[in-house]
C-alpha cells in the first residue's frame, strides 16, 4: 500500500478547473504508464481481497485496472459497460448524473453470473452513483456486489456513504488513497 500510495503522490497530475471551474482534476493517466505504479496500484487493489468469483471493471478507466486485478486475484473479469456498447440483449440500468441520466449495461446471455461475489473495481469514487448503479446492474444477473475498490477516493463527496447506503455497511470500499 505504501508502494502504491508513493507512486501515486509522485505521478498523479492535478489539473485546475477542468472539467469545469473550480474543479481539480485528478489525473492517474501517468500513475498507470508507469511500471511500479500500475503493478503497485494493482496489488494495492486487491488487499484485503478473499472470496471473489469475479471483478467487474468500470467504463472507461476501470477497465484498465480490471483485468489486472482479476489476473492477480486469478478470477475472470466483466466490463461494465456504458448504455448503448452491447449488442442485445443486455442487462441495464439507468441512473442521475449532476445533470441529466447515464446507463450502464452488461450481457444478458452467453455468460452465467448468477451467485458470483463480485469485486467492483475503477479508478476514482466521486459521488457513488456510478458504483451503486453497476451493483444494481450485477443483482439484476444474480451476482453480488462484495466489495467496491478504487484508486482515489475524492474528498468531500459522499461516495463512501453513499454506497454504505445503497449496498449495506457489510460490503468494504477500498480505496488506496484519497484526494
Ligand atoms: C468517472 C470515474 C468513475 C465515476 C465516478 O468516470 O472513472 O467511473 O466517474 O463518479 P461517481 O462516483 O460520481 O459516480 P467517467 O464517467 O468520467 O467515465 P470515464 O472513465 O469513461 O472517463
Amino acid at each position: 500500500l505504501a508502494r502504491a500510495r508513493q507512486a501515486i503522490a509522485e505521478h498523479a497530475r492535478l489539473v485546475a478547473d477542468f472539467p469545469k471551474p473550480g474543479i481539480a482534476f485528478k489525473d492517474l493517466t501517468p500513475v498507470l504508464a508507469d511500471p511500479v505504479g500500475l503493478s503497485s496500484v494493482v496489488t494495492a487493489l486487491t488487499h484485503g481481497c478473499t472470496e471473489v468469483d469475479l471483478v467487474a471493471g468500470i467504463d472507461a478507466r476501470g477497465f484498465l485496472l480490471g483485468g489486472a486485478v482479476a489476473r492477480e486475484l486469478n478470477v475472470g473479469v466483466l466490463a461494465v459497460r456504458k448504455g448503448g456498447k452491447l449488442p442485445p440483449p443486455v442487462h441495464s440500468v439507468t441512473y442521475d448524473l449532476e445533470y441529466g441520466t447515464a446507463s450502464l449495461e452488461i450481457p444478458a446471455s452467453d455468460i452465467d453470473i448468477a451467485g458470483q461475489r463480485v469485486l467492483l473495481v475503477d479508478d476514482v469514487l466521486a459521488t457513488g452513483g456510478t458504483a451503486v448503479a453497476a451493483a444494481d446492474l450485477l443483482a439484476r444477473a444474480g451476482a453480488h456486489v462484495v466489495g467496491v475498490a478504487v484508486i482515489m477516493e475524492l474528498d468531500g463527496l459522499p461516495g463512501r456513504a453513499t454506497i454504505t447506503e445503497g449496498l449495506g455497511a457489510h460490503v468494504p470500499v477500498h480505496a488506496v488513497t484519497t484526494g
